[in-house]
């Protein structure tokens, strides 16, 4: 197996223009709609990153057509996705692509409510917290079905009638599970207390254009008249850019400073939490707009005008502060000038979503965690290390914090990253920064080389040229 790290050379400031992808959080629940056409549904704009691969991979498992440019990341950005016959039961045991992907969990509502059965796979506690589907399974039992835990597998039966649900939590994949499973019930369903994230609404957007008959996405009740026919029907639908995305820039570029102009991105209002933060941070986000042919583009300009300064933060579901944002947020925070004084951030969303602390730290990173707040005092800069990514939002974390750094950062373990970024390394490079994957194949040489190099890092920083050293050598 080969193993791969990104080399980072910290302390140059980011400019240049960076294109911003599909939105991953919207075409991973709008893969699963695919499951409730017999006719084609095309998406455009779709992200190349391991997560769409495995959520066509586990599509395909069940027995759901995909085809098109957008898989396996070979460059083009459209699916066309339909389902023409009953799903398939899925393999036994570990051998299935569902169990690779935690958003199998989103087949549950559309094919129960197109078919009256469903099977998926019960997904693994990622890293940032139990997540449990107790609000998936209750929602869907409230919608007349009967649903069963079966070993590492849910299954569920029933004929769906419309009825009044209120969600106790605005959890966004229980909302997206229900929306899709109301779209077919007998009757009308109403959704109080419903996740209000932007991509819910994109979901909301695309399963309209496919024949639902849905209102009120972004507000906290939306209504579905459920269409009690064999399906929806084909349509096209351009996902959303990422909106995550743009603010994983923007705080890389909070952090080493300079100016962007982050192309393709959402509307303000999706991100206005996270802007009014980074604005009292002393970063400034202006949207702009790009005549691009016949059309108009919406673009953003992040530009830092003076010293970074530390904000507190916590994270909250939409409108609040991203929860996906936060890591990012705490890795530039410690970039900001030291005379500051301490700062807090507060996770109120997943219980386990500070893993980035621990790498922060070994780049001589002042945080200390207690409970859901992290206590940080800013130290103007840090120092390269070899860090180990954990997850999804943490390793670009970490990525911020090697841009910035004064030194050499490594950053092992990418596969976390590649879920959810696409092309980091070019983007970047193309706005000045110094980064580069490495590729080394598993050798008893180099397998020494890079367990001292995560040994350094774990170590009492020693000067950045035995990093640099190693890095060198194994690249
Ligand atoms: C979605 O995850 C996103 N993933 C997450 O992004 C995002 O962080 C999260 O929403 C919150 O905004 C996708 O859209 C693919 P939740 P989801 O259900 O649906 C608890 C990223 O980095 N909960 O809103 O799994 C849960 O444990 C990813 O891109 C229950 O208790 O999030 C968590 O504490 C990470 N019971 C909270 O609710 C349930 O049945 C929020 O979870 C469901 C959730």
């Amino acid at each position: 197996m080969q193993k791969t790290w990104l080399k980072i050379e910290g302390g140059s400031p980011l400019n240049g223009r960076i294109s911003i992808a599909g939105a991953k959080n919207a075409v991973l629940p709008i893969l699963a709609a695919g499951i409730l056409v017999e006719q084609k549904l095309k998406l455009e704009n779709v992200p190349q990153l391991l997560d769409t691969d495995a959520m066509v991979s586990a599509l395909r498992e069940v027995g759901v057509l995909v085809e098109g440019s957008g898989v396996k990341a070979s460059g083009g950005d459209t699916l066309e996705l339909c389902m023409v016959a009953q799903p398939r039961r899925l393999p036994s045991g570990a051998h299935s692509a569902a169990r690779n992907i935690r958003t199998g969990v989103l087949f549950l509502g559309p094919m129960l409510a197109r078919f009256g059965w469903a099977q998926v796979c019960l997904p693994g506690g990622c890293q940032i917290g139990a997540r449990p589907l107790d609000l998936h399974i209750w929602g869907l039992e409230k919608l007349g079905a009967r649903v069963l835990e079966k070993g590492d597998r849910i299954e569920a039966k029933g004929r769906l009638r419309g009825t009044d649900i209120s969600l106790p939590f605005p959890s966004v994949g229980a909302s997206e599970n229900l929306i899709m499973a109301a779209t077919l019930a007998r009757g009308t369903t109403r959704l109080r207390g419903v996740a209000r994230e932007p991509e819910v609404a994109d979901l909301c957007r695309c399963l309209r254009a496919m024949g639902a008959a849905i209102e009120g996405e972004g507000s906290t009740e939306i209504i579905i008249e459920g269409k009690n026919s064999v399906g929806l029907r084909g349509a096209t639908h351009r996902l959303m850019p990422d909106r995550i995305e743009v603010g994983s820039y923007a705080l890389a570029l909070a952090a080493t400073g300079g100016s962007l102009i982050l192309c393709d991105t959402p509307p303000r209002e999706d991100l206005q939490a996270f802007f009014e933060q980074l604005s009292l941070c002393g970063v400034e986000c202006i949207e702009e707009s790009e005549k691009i042919g016949e059309g108009v583009r919406k673009n953003t300009r992040i530009t830092r005008t003076a010293d970074l300064r530390a904000v507190s933060i916590s994270t909250a579901p939409h409108p609040g502060f991203a929860t996906d944002l936060q890591a990012q947020f705490t890795a530039a925070m410690c970039f900001a000038a030291s005379s500051q004084g301490q700062v807090v951030i507060t996770e109120n969303v997943f219980e386990n979503r500070f893993r980035h602390l621990l790498e922060l730290q070994r780049m001589g990173a002042k945080i200390d965690l207690r409970g859901r707040s992290a206590y940080l005092s800013p130290q103007g800069t840090l120092r390269g290390a070899a860090v180990r990514a954990s997850d999804l939002r943490a390793s670009f974390s970490l990525v911020i914090a090697g841009l910035a750094a004064q030194g050499t950062t490594t950053i092992s373990e990418l596969h976390h990253l590649d879920r959810g970024y696409e092309s980091i390394e070019a983007k970047l490079s193309a706005c000045g920064a110094s980064i580069r994957r490495i590729e080394a194949k598993k050798t008893k040489a180099t397998e020494s080389i890079n367990t001292e190099s995560m040994a350094i890092s774990r170590e009492p920083q020693r000067t950045g040229n035995s990093i640099e050293k190693i890095a060198s050598i194994a690249s």
